[in-house]
């Protein structure tokens, strides 16, 4: 087997994961576990995980699932709304398990009417996470009404986060699954602290392939794909090696019905697939010596953990993507559906 057909990694981590909660987690826990060190995990569920309490909770019902005898460490994320108590914020600090605060604006996306309606609402929480070095975890979109889908995650920058940086220059920021060059350009002009995590599905797909020749609900997801220029400029942020740019898969499943209707559910279920097909994006471009860096170490110096010691090892051969995969008794779509995915885990006994 030559060197271009296997690659041993470090173990990777996922810095942006929704697992949901209940009989899912039998499915999607070990989705991730049986390939990830650790993963971050978002807290909108319904209601959202706005205390300690409630986080270590999750955490528990999370560890029942995992993939027997992996390392697998779930951290944990809350939820910020308007009311939040800076209190949560000390004891978050206190809790290593617990390790950031997530920012949704009211309604941008899945499970998030509770989010901050005015940033100025949040600031003294902001100004105590600045002061013990908790990181904030930012959906980057505007949601009014009269800016365009496609360029509310540039308006956020212009009007939210530049100002809150100015503000904040000690906070650890960082923008979740960026789409557009103006987000790649943005953070690479930053100081250390501002960072940006990369989906798979950002990589490897524009607006057209989920627009030409009908409508394809499954590649939905928020923020929206966007065209291809930028596109380019996530493909070059990821292969750059630059170590502010990291994986965050985003993978965030739905029910088929509730995406295959008149008005579908954004995400895009990539856990069954993740880091096979980062391999073969990074791999497609000649790039499989930055898949570590991008995978594996950036996130965790990032957020100030060690580096995971296992390895794992990735080898180019085809498999094919179920159509479907059951969450309890309800089917939902993965990515890639029925399609052939090149590259595979290696002595992987879980597919
Ligand atoms: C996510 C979800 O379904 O929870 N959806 C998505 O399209 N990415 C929420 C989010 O991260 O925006
Ligand atoms: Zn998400």
């Amino acid at each position: 087997m030559t060197a271009a057909e296997l690659v041993t990694i470090t173990k990777p981590d996922d810095w942006h994961l929704h697992l949901r909660d209940e009989i899912a987690l039998k499915t999607t826990v070990p989705a991730t576990s049986r390939v990830f060190g650790r993963a971050i995990v978002m807290p909108n569920l319904k209601p959202p995980v706005t205390s300690v309490k409630m986080a270590l909770n999750y955490r528990s019902r999370i560890l029942e699932h995992k993939t027997p005898d992996s390392s697998f460490n779930p951290l944990m994320t809350l939820f910020l709304t308007d009311n939040l108590d800076p209190k949560e914020i000390v004891s978050l600090s206190n809790e290593e398990s617990v390790v950031a605060v997530k920012y949704y604006p009211a309604g941008a996306t899945t499970n998030s009417d509770t989010g901050v309606t005015n940033i100025k609402n949040v600031y003294r929480i902001i100004e105590k996470m600045a002061e013990l070095g908790v990181p904030l975890l930012l959906h980057g979109e505007v949601t009014e009404n009269h800016i365009d889908i496609f360029d509310r995650e540039k308006v956020f920058i212009e009007t939210i986060l530049a100002p809150l940086i100015e503000r904040y220059p000690d906070l650890k920021v960082i923008l979740e699954h960026i789409t557009t060059k103006d987000s790649v350009e943005f953070i690479e002009s930053q100081s250390s602290r501002v960072a940006g995590t990369i989906t798979i599905h950002h990589l490897l797909y524009n607006r057209n392939d989920m627009l030409v020749g009908g409508i394809k609900p499954h590649l939905y997801c928020l923020p929206v794909l966007k065209r291809n220029i930028h596109q380019t400029s996530l493909i070059r942020a990821a292969l750059g090696g630059n170590p502010k740019f990291f994986l965050g898969t985003d993978s965030a499943p739905h029910a088929r019905l509730e995406k295959e209707t008149s008005c579908g559910c954004a995400g895009v279920f990539s856990a069954p697939a993740a880091i096979e097909l980062y391999a073969q994006f990074f791999a497609d471009h000649n790039s499989l010596s930055k898949l570590e860096g991008f995978a594996s170490f950036f996130g965790a110096d990032f957020y100030g953990q060690p580096r995971n010691k296992e390895k794992i090892t990735l080898e180019f051969k085809p498999w094919r993507m179920p159509q479907q995969y059951q969450l309890g008794d309800v089917p939902t779509v993965p990515i890639m559906a029925g399609e052939a995915i090149n590259w595979q885990l290696k002595d992987s006994s879980e597919k």
